[in-house]
């Protein structure tokens, strides 16, 4: 191996840093996108100057921050697959990479849609993209229990009753945001 086994870990760190970074980026572009969408119910003058800095702001943190980071975390995932290439045999990762293909797509489709609020050519209401925005957290959680729990995956009972209660949390959390929303919509 021309690599220490210390490399092994310096890609791992990096790696990690990179998914950080770039799940940050992922969860607050689409925040942005609602922002976005959702001020075009403002007057003409108002909407002007938020659709400018919004798509000042998408750009950057998309540019800037997303993608970088999963440009670090891509290339350092590579490092670690060169060192331990006996993983690409193992179920866990297989299945992995099939999740980080759909966070890719995703990833491109922020693109998009990004491109068509710049061009205001856009299809989607705030409410689409706050459904939109709940995707990359579920991948996260599939992702990082497969690398944790690799062939091991939890399937008992009691895992599948933790799971539907983390589920049911969120679950409770978006219709109590909703439910906000709406009353401040009426009040
Ligand atoms: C480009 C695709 C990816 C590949 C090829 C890849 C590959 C790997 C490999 C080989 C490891 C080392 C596993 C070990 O030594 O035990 C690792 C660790 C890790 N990966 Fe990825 N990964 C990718 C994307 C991601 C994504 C998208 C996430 C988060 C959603 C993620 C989260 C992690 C975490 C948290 C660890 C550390 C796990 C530990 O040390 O216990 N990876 N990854």
């Amino acid at each position: 191996m021309i690599f220490s086994p210390e490399t092994y870990l310096w890609f791992k760190s990096f790696h990690i840093i990179g998914v950080v970074v770039w799940f940050a980026g992922l969860f607050y572009l689409v925040r942005l996108f609602i922002y976005h969408v959702e001020v075009q119910n403002e007057k003409e003058e108002i909407r002007d100057v938020f659709n400018k800095q919004y798509t000042l702001m998408e750009k950057r943190l998309a540019n800037i921050i997303t993608t970088p980071g999963m440009i670090l975390a891509v290339i350092m995932a590579s490092g670690l697959l060169y060192m331990q290439p006996v993983y690409l045999t193992q179920t866990w990762m297989q299945i992995k990479l099939l999740f980080v293909t759909f966070l890719l797509i995703y990833h491109f489709y922020c693109y998009k849609i990004m491109n068509e609020l710049t061009n205001n050519q856009y299809n989607y209401s705030g409410q689409q993209l706050r459904a939109l925005n709940e995707l990359p957290t579920l991948l996260l959680v599939v992702v990082v229990m497969l690398v944790v729990f690799k062939n091991q995956f939890p399937t008992s009972a009691a895992s599948w009753l933790i799971f539907g209660l983390i589920l049911f949390m969120a679950a409770s959390i978006q219709f109590y945001a909703k439910w906000r929303r709406n009353r401040k919509q009426f009040t």
